[in-house]
């Protein structure tokens, strides 16, 4: 559907090629390679002045030795180390993962994982988190928390990380993204953000041989080949948004984009990131990523990790020594050196960490795998096992509560009310038999442990635990309060093989809850949609017998829920992954302690096949390969993935993106949609560019507001969401505008009978679209379309606005109809007709076009009267003028 036979040629022309010129690596990448950009931008500290300023001087005092010193990872306590200059009062700095807890480190909380924190939806819980988890690495003397985590964004389901970020929709992840990253770097620790970019899979994320996620052929890693529309308006959107937040470092990816790799990609880091998005901080390699000295450094990369090539020894090593000999020959400009340096130091500065940060922990070392005779440095210590918890399980306990989705609830099943007879059934249910720590998915099965909750995924990104509420126990503890008999049956394969839910008696029980999970961890990819450990034969039987089976699933991404329609599974949960209080806070929503609020960050199709728009690249093929250019993974489906995809193709699906129940219910009312100025131009005025970009990008202009009542009679917290249904631009691309994108969302908690206003402010970014030829953010000439609701396709009021006034010229013919250039905005009725009120637009009415209502009207629905077709000349994804060349070395 989205292929052209231009490009159908395209490729076969490659194909030709490529079998007598296996180092002709262009044509194995279908959007051609990627392009030069040099030089590397200098940093000019632009909004973090003082602390340039401050960097500049101590970078100035340095010795070259000790500037490389800077720039080069070293054996050490923590998972990445930079080595001390004592001489000027600098202890070095200490990196630590990752995403949802100090994972080396003792006597530290588990928080629940970025997945959970987008199924709440609640940017200001993303933000407490990031405070607590960095209140945390500060304590244990972390200069440096290794996420969060925006790639992988999620663009298959199957993808083994998604969980440590948090959604496959760009809007959702990069306000959490941002947010998450203010919160940390408030609480004085540096934020960075990962994997930059295109790290969409583990399959191959390495070249064989190399770090875990590498097959045995000899091959190069995978190649995630993006085209520049999708590249900004999907996979670069939330990074934007951390930049722009102040993030301090970013690390880029394993993988390779466009043919080159992550971390020597001229185009994604001296282009995208520095010059385009104005980032001032460092680049910091993703562990192993680096695959040459001076091309990474010429191409952007500032921080080498973990510093040797081996992993454990210091030497040898990409940069190290042979940093100081590419300055002594001349091969590598000093200037560029001292830019690395002065990145690298500025955030330091700017986050005081220069003046009463705590010392490392001196239990750090023995957690790391660094032997302590590989160390160069005397590294300064505190005391040892420093207790940071702090009092973090109760905002921990409500996070994960926050962040579990109801996805059925019929005849009131939940809240449950004093049940006699409980039965809980299931491998998720019970404690952790096999300890507290899952670092690696290579000493686990494929599908994890097989004995306990579920509270977070493995690799780097998981945590140490030191204590998990699974849910049998806070069952127990809770359901206490009736006096009622808690049995439970934790064995999946028992239960299914004897096909009864003996030997609980009297059976059934008044409620049956069946806990399940699917593990998912770094170095590989999910093999199923499913949930794990036989886990849906498990609520078949369990439901077979038991009328009223609640299912609860501990996940670390999306499932298929195939009993989804069993009468008898009355209610289901999915809890996602929940940290150290996960029990506590499924059993808060299960007893009506917390009304559930969470909304699905992702879409749960009926079918595992409906996914397979966006696959993971593997095969026996490429396993068994000898072409070392072999893995490429084609973004073909460009921006639609998720609910872009569902929606485009009007596919029916169990529960759509942005669904989440409630113990009470909502309503929406008087849509309002307000310019912020009477004339707008097409793209922002030229400006210096600032971290985020042209600032002009970051200014509201539009504000859409609407009324949302809680309808029913208990307190709760409603989602409202706004989705935007942008033009097609008119140029010929090879790709679709999504027929709706989220463009806003509030959290709001709401008394019974209450009401409140939810603003949705819209940035110029919000309502543009990217054009790769200009290479700028372009407002369409046409109506943009405004669906609020409560999930993507539950659309409660609905309305336009047309922000270029006397557009008039030119449509598609379909679709968007041309030019009815009215600045007034309009709201019609949803429908179900529940809506009222008239907009407030104001701006300029002025229409030099025609102005054509029809084409306005019919182009609103989902699936239907919109342009989903363009034909004519492909353009190549990076716009004629703008393919991406030769891979640069
Ligand atoms: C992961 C990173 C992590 C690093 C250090 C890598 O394998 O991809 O996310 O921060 O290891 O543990």
């Amino acid at each position: 559907m989205l292929s052209s036979p231009s490009k159908s040629l395209l490729v076969a022309a490659a194909t030709l090629l490529a079998s007598g010129n296996a180092q002709n690596t262009s044509y194995y990448t279908t959007y051609g390679g990627s392009p030069p950009v040099y030089p590397s931008p200098n940093a000019t500290g632009i909004g973090w002045e003082a602390a340039f300023a401050k960097a500049s001087d101590f970078v100035s005092q340095l010795t070259l030795e000790e500037k490389v010193r800077l720039v080069t990872g070293t054996p050490g306590p923590c998972v990445g180390n930079i080595g001390p200059v004592y001489r000027l009062g600098f202890n070095g700095i200490c990196l630590q993962d990752g995403p949802l807890a100090i994972r080396e480190a003792d006597y530290a909380s588990v928080f629940p994982a970025g997945l959970t924190v987008a199924a709440s939806w609640d940017k200001n819980l993303a933000h407490v988190r990031g405070a607590d988890m960095a209140a945390e690495f500060k304590g244990k003397g972390s200069h440096v928390q290794l996420g969060p985590v925006a790639g992988p964004l999620g663009r298959s389901g199957y993808g083994g990380r998604n969980w440590e970020g948090f959604s496959p929709d760009p809007y959702l992840t990069g306000e959490l993204f941002a947010e998450t990253i203010m919160g940390i770097e408030e609480t004085g620790v540096q934020a960075c953000g990962k994997h930059f970019i295109g790290n969409e899979q583990e399959t191959q994320r390495n070249p064989s041989g190399g770090f875990i996620g590498g097959t045995n052929s000899p091959a190069e890693a995978v190649s995630s080949n993006i085209d520049d529309r999708t590249m900004h308006e999907v996979y670069l959107w939330p990074f934007a948004n951390g930049v722009k937040a102040g993030v301090s470092s970013i690390m880029c990816s394993y993988n390779r984009i466009n043919g080159s790799y992550g971390c020597e990609n001229s185009k994604v880091l001296n282009g995208l990131l520095k010059e385009e998005l104005g980032f001032q901080g460092y680049v910091v390699s993703d562990w192993l990523a680096t695959h040459s000295g001076v091309p990474s450094i010429k191409a952007g990369l500032d921080m080498d990790m973990p510093g040797g090539i081996g992993f454990l020894d210091s030497a040898p090593s990409y940069f190290g020594a042979n940093v100081s000999t590419a300055v002594n020959n001349g091969s590598l400009e000093l200037s560029r050196l001292d830019d690395m340096a002065r990145r690298i130091m500025t955030p330091y500065y700017r986050l005081g960490q220069d003046s009463g940060f705590p010392p490392i922990d001196a239990s750090s070392g023995g957690l790391n795998f660094f032997p302590v005779s590989n160390y160069l440095y005397n590294f300064t210590y505190g005391p040892a096992s420093v207790d940071v918890r702090d009092d973090h399980a109760k905002a921990i306990r409500a996070a994960g509560a926050a962040g579990i989705v109801m996805l059925k609830n019929v005849n009131n099943t939940l809240p449950l009310k004093a049940p006699k007879n409980i039965g809980v059934y299931g491998n998720d249910a019970g404690d952790l038999i096999n300890g507290l720590y899952s670092l690696s998915g290579l000493a686990l099965s494929v599908y994890g442990y097989e004995y306990g909750v579920l509270g977070a995924g493995g690799g780097s990104g998981t945590g140490r635990f030191t204590y998990i509420v699974n849910p049998l126990d806070a069952i127990k503890i809770r359901s206490a309060q009736d006096d009622s008999l808690v049995q439970y049956v934790l064995n999946n394969t028992l239960i299914i093989g004897q096909d009864s839910l003996s030997p609980t008696y009297p059976t059934p029980p008044d409620v049956c809850l069946v806990f399940l999970k699917t593990w998912a961890t770094e170095g590989s990819d999910r093999n199923s949609l499913l949930v794990d450990w036989n886990g849906t034969a498990l609520v078949e039987t369990v439901a077979s017998t038991c009328s009223n089976t609640v299912v609860i699933t501990n996940s670390g991404g999306l499932n298929v829920l195939p009993f989804a329609n069993n009468p008898n599974v009355t209610a289901i949960l999915a809890a996602h992954l929940g940290g150290q209080e996960a029990g506590n806070s499924i059993v808060d929503v299960l007893y009506g302690t917390v009304n559930p609020s969470g909304h699905l960050p992702y879409t749960i199709a009926k079918e595992e096949s409906d996914y397979s728009f966006a696959p993971i690249a593997n095969s026996t093929a490429l396993l068994e390969t000898t072409d070392i250019y072999a893995w490429q993974s084609d973004f073909t489906e460009h921006l639609l993935i998720d609910y872009r995809h569902f929606d485009y193709y009007n596919i029916s699906v169990d529960y759509e993106f942005g669904f989440g129940l409630s113990y009470t219910t909502f309503s929406m009312s008087n849509l309002a949609i307000t310019a912020s100025s009477s004339s707008l131009t097409a793209t922002a005025a030229p400006a210096k560019v600032a971290p985020g970009g042209n600032p002009g990008l970051w200014e509201t202009v539009y504000t859409v507001t609407a009324t949302v009542t809680n309808t029913g009679s208990v307190a709760g917290a409603a989602v409202p969401q706004l989705y935007l249904g942008l033009p097609q631009p008119t140029a010929d691309l090879d790709d679709v505008t999504p027929i709706k994108v989220l463009r806003g969302f509030e959290k709001t908690y709401l008394e019974a009978g209450a009401s409140a206003a939810a603003t949705f402010e819209l940035m110029r970014r919000d309502i543009s679209y990217w054009d790769i030829i200009s290479q700028d953010w372009v407002i369409g000439t046409s109506t943009i379309g405004v669906f609020a609701g409560f999930s993507s396709r539950d659309i409660r009021a609905t309305g336009s606005f047309t922000p270029l006034s006397g557009s008039g010229s030119s449509g598609n013919g379909g679709g968007y109809g041309n030019g009815t250039a009215s600045a007034t905005a309009s709201v019609t009725a949803s429908p179900s007709g529940s809506v009222s009120g008239s907009a407030t637009g104001s701006g300029t009415a002025s229409a030099s076009g025609t102005a054509s209502a029809s084409a306005t009207a019919s182009g609103y629905g989902w699936g239907n009267g919109w342009n989903h077709h363009y034909g004519g000349d492909q353009k190549g994804p990076w716009g004629n003028a703008h393919h991406w060349g030769p891979p640069k070395q």
